[in-house]
């Protein structure tokens, strides 16, 4: 799939910017706090509904201005889309081709960006939140299931740890204790089956960026032991869940983690190890997507020629462009040896929330 438009108004530094994007190789170039890096925020909201850069919206729409509006239209092999996202009165909104009762998660399903900046180290080496969610991510683009079940596992979370708080009965518990772990079994064997494609995918590609480390490993840890359902987990856990006053067995609590054999933790690793092991964290998740898609995802790359070296930088953009997917890269400046193996079908000069297009 691929953006062939991205109008953006009101977000960070940009008052109203409409976009014409290539296919291919787009490029933004242009000095620091030019808007670059906002341009990939507005792509990235309308997959994700939230930023790779802050938590809270109110950052992202543009200092006393309302409302923050994106518009894309999406092509994929057999049709054109027309995406909205529209944030008032602190209010998230989406139209779906002309449909303003769309659903958030209907316009998340119908545009598919990943991106790497300067930030997804911390996909390595931060909380297990950032991972769950990548992991997600991608769960939710091949399990057309996905959104609804996770709401209702999500309802089911709160009640649970509600009534753990109010030191509520046993029976009562047991009601949400079943409801939990009904909701979640689909959704762990949902997450297992895409750990096993994601896993196959990312293997090679860490042992070619990172030979120097070993063999590379992938641990996936569901969030309970899954040799018994959800539901007698919980009931194991209860007198320790109600001493803490949360739930500690579930989904929530998912995790996943990098090993290598002379590297066994991610603290054992340089900044740039774990920058190339989100990259191929990255080009994994453009791989499973395009298997079971068959297409690919739009691909954001924030700074990359300042993010990695000379040889890394060249084997990860070929990676991609050989891929065929769109690619939306930033930068202060394109290094010329890597502008003539790659030439961009597209280039905006970003200044001051302004893009002039150059090529
Ligand atoms: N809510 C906001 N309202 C207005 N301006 C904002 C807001 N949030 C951020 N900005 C400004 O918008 C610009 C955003 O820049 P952005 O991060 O996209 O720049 P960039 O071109 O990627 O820069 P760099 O090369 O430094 O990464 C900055 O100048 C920033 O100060
Ligand atoms: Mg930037």
């Amino acid at each position: 799939m691929h953006l062939t438009e991205l109008h953006i108004q009101n977000l960070r530094n940009i008052e109203a910017e409409q976009l014409v994007l290539a296919p291919g190789l787009n490029l933004f170039v242009g000095p620091n706090g030019a808007g670059k890096t906002s341009v990939l925020e507005a792509a990235y909201l309308l997959s994700h509904g939230g930023s790779f850069r802050t938590h809270q919206a109110e950052h992202l729409q543009r200092r006393g201005a309302e409302p923050l509006a994106l518009f894309a239209q999406v092509r994929t092999d057999s049709l054109t889309r027309r995406l909205g996202l529209l944030r008032q009165g602190g209010r998230w909104t989406a139209k779906l081709d002309g449909d303003a009762s769309a659903k958030l998660t209907d316009l998340f399903a119908a545009c598919a960006v990943v991106c790497f900046e300067p930030g997804s180290h911390a996909l390595i080496s931060g909380s297990a939140d950032g991972r769950r969610g990548f992991l997600d991510w991608g769960v939710f683009h091949v399990e057309p299931d996905f959104a609804p079940r996770m709401r209702r596992y999500r309802r089911a979370l709160r009640q649970r740890n509600a009534l753990l708080k109010q030191a509520a009965g046993d029976d009562e518990l047991l009601i949400w204790d079943e409801e939990l772990s009904q909701a979640a079994e689909p959704l762990a064997t949902a997450r297992e089956a895409y750990m096993a494609r994601f896993e196959r995918e990312l293997i090679p590609l860490l042992d070619g960026y990172l030979p120097e480390l070993g063999g590379a490993s992938l641990r996936f840890r569901p969030g309970w032991n899954r040799t018994t359902p959800l539901g007698e987990a919980l009931k194991e856990a209860r007198s320790r869940d109600r001493a803490l006053g949360h739930t500690t067995r579930g989904l929530h609590r998912a995790d996943w983690n990098l090993g290598f054999a002379k590297a066994p933790s991610h603290e054992q690793l340089s900044r740039g190890q774990e920058k190339l092991c989100a990259i191929a964290c990255v080009l994994a998740q453009v791989s499973v997507y395009r298997s079971v898609r068959g297409e690919d995802p739009v691909i954001a790359f924030d700074d990359l020629c300042s993010e990695l070296d000379a040889t890394h930088q060249a084997a990860a953009l070929a990676a991609l462009i050989e891929s065929g997917a769109q690619i939306l890269l930033t930068g202060t400046e394109i290094p010329s040896a890597l502008f003539e193996r790659f030439p961009a079908q597209r280039m905006f000069h970003v200044e001051q929330g302004r893009m002039r297009e150059v090529l």
